[in-house]
């Protein structure tokens, strides 16, 4: 190794002109290492760290999310919708839109009524008994909100229903 390779690597430690970046920075290749390997553990350790605090909201989240309580809401009233068969109605928010309807078999059952393919508005095919999505010829179960054809493979959100009288309210929402 000629004088000036061991010059610029920093093993021509007793050189008179011995690199002046070997005393702005005398850290020996092992030491190098040592302090790599230290500041990638200090990195996994963190890192494991951070990831477990994150799942760990998550799971808080998620879990607050189930136990929210939805409220109730006024969406109707059952003399209006068996005179026509279903309503449009938003729940639990103003930006949710949803439709209750009495089906062929007589049951009052309500959905979400964004499709779960691409998220248009399902309709009621009141000929098939079935909620229909004209975007891509999507269709659900009546009963179960299943998907039946087309794309969707996910079923609709049930919203809970509960009849006090003549009044229909939202309580709840099942995904
Ligand atoms: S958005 Fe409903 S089928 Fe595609």
């Amino acid at each position: 190794m000629s004088w000036e390779e061991q010059n610029l690597n920093g093993a021509c430690k007793g050189c008179p002109r011995a690199a002046k970046w070997r005393t702005d920075f005398p850290i020996e290749w092992e030491g190098d290492h040592y302090v790599s390997r230290r500041e990638m553990v200090k990195f996994l350790t963190l890192g494991s760290v951070l990831l477990t605090g994150a799942n760990w909201i998550a799971a808080v989240a998620g879990h607050l999310q189930h136990s929210n309580t939805y409220p109730e809401k006024m969406i109707g009233s059952v003399s209006e919708l068996d005179r026509q068969r279903w309503l449009l109605f938003r729940y639990p928010t103003e930006e949710d839109p949803c439709i209750a309807v009495r089906s062929g078999e007589g049951k009052l059952v309500a959905y979400s009524q964004v499709c779960t393919h691409l998220s248009c508005a399902v309709i009621y095919d009141e000929g098939d008994n079935k909620l229909f999505c004209p975007c891509h010829n999507g269709s659900f179960n009546i009963l179960q909100g299943e998907p039946i054809g087309g794309p969707p493979t996910r079923r609709l959100p049930r919203i809970l229903i509960e009849q006090r009288g003549d009044q229909l309210l939202a309580t709840g929402v099942e995904v």
